[in-house]
């Protein structure tokens, strides 16, 4: 989102500003960029917004050989298979977008007359030809609005899993969860997939037991610590391991 704002920014400077050596981000006064050569605002945050801009591109680079390389939690068994695909698509889409916004950034900058500085370091020089520059800039704005708006997508499907469905989605993609998940081979996912449809008749105040004979217990022991709250369906349930009575405790509170 700062990328957002940067570019946004720095779009509307003017070309003939004088030129400085230090520069007041943004003029809040909390940081000061000493340059070791006289530059005009504008060229200060154009190139600051490509430096950052290509250092992101390895992060995601990296993000994406980790997402080839591990799977992600599986999509909750209570969505529709339309719904099931609209988030895959959107997920596809944010991640096509992660690589062709950095990516036209680049290329635009490559046809440009400037070239590439990484935080003063010289990278490439520009090839200066305006029409395949003024197409990625073009391409850089237009892929940026569809990136913006299907992150705000995004954002308001997880606000959506969290206050209207309250369904544990946003608890599957902690970090905490994902641990637990990895140590032991039950699913988080897996197993609320599996309380789900044991649990949503459950009113408030009631308790419920299910038999350890259901499945494993020690495979359990990976996605549940002690007591622990869960938003699975309507309302928390409480669930526990319990040794003596051989069973998982369910108790819905709300
Ligand atoms: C990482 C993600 C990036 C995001 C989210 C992003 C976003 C933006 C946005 C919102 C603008 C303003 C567009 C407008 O005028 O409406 C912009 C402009 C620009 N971006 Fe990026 N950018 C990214 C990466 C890059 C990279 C890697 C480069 C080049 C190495 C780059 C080069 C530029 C340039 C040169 C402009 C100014 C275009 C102009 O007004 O002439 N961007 N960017």
């Amino acid at each position: 989102m700062a990328m957002f704002g940067l570019g946004w920014y720095m779009a509307d400077l003017p070309k003939d500003a004088p030129k400085a050596m230090s520069f007041d981000l943004f003029d809040l006064g909390i940081y000061n960029w000493q340059l070791s050569e006289e530059a005009s605002p504008r060229t200060f945050y154009f190139n600051l917004h490509k430096s950052i801009g290509v250092t992101l591109l390895a992060l995601i680079a990296f993000r994406i050989f980790w997402r080839l390389t591990h799977r992600p939690p599986a999509l909750l068994d209570s969505l529709t298979a339309a719904e099931k695909k609209i988030a895959t698509a959107g997920h596809h889409t944010l991640y096509l977008m992660m690589v062709l916004v950095p990516v036209s950034g680049v290329l635009m900058t490559l046809y440009s007359k400037f070239g590439l500085k990484w935080f003063g370091m010289d990278v490439f020089a520009g090839l200066d030809n305006p029409v395949m520059r003024d197409t990625f800039k073009e391409a850089h704005e237009l892929l940026g609005v569809v990136m913006i708006t299907v992150i705000g997508l995004h954002v308001l499907g997880a606000i959506k899993h969290k206050v209207i469905n309250k369904d544990g989605e946003l608890v599957v993609v902690q970090p905490k969860q994902r641990g637990k998940r990895q140590k032991g081979p039950y699913e988080y996912g897996a197993l609320r997939n599996y309380f789900v449809p044991i649990i949503k008749d459950m009113k408030a105040g009631d308790a419920c037991e299910i038999p350890f004979d259901k499945f494993d217990k020690e495979r359990l022991r990976g996605a549940i610590s002690g007591w622990s709250v869960h938003h699975w369906g309507k309302g928390s349930n409480i669930t526990t391991i319990n040794n003596d009575r051989k069973c998982v405790e369910i108790l819905r509170v709300t």
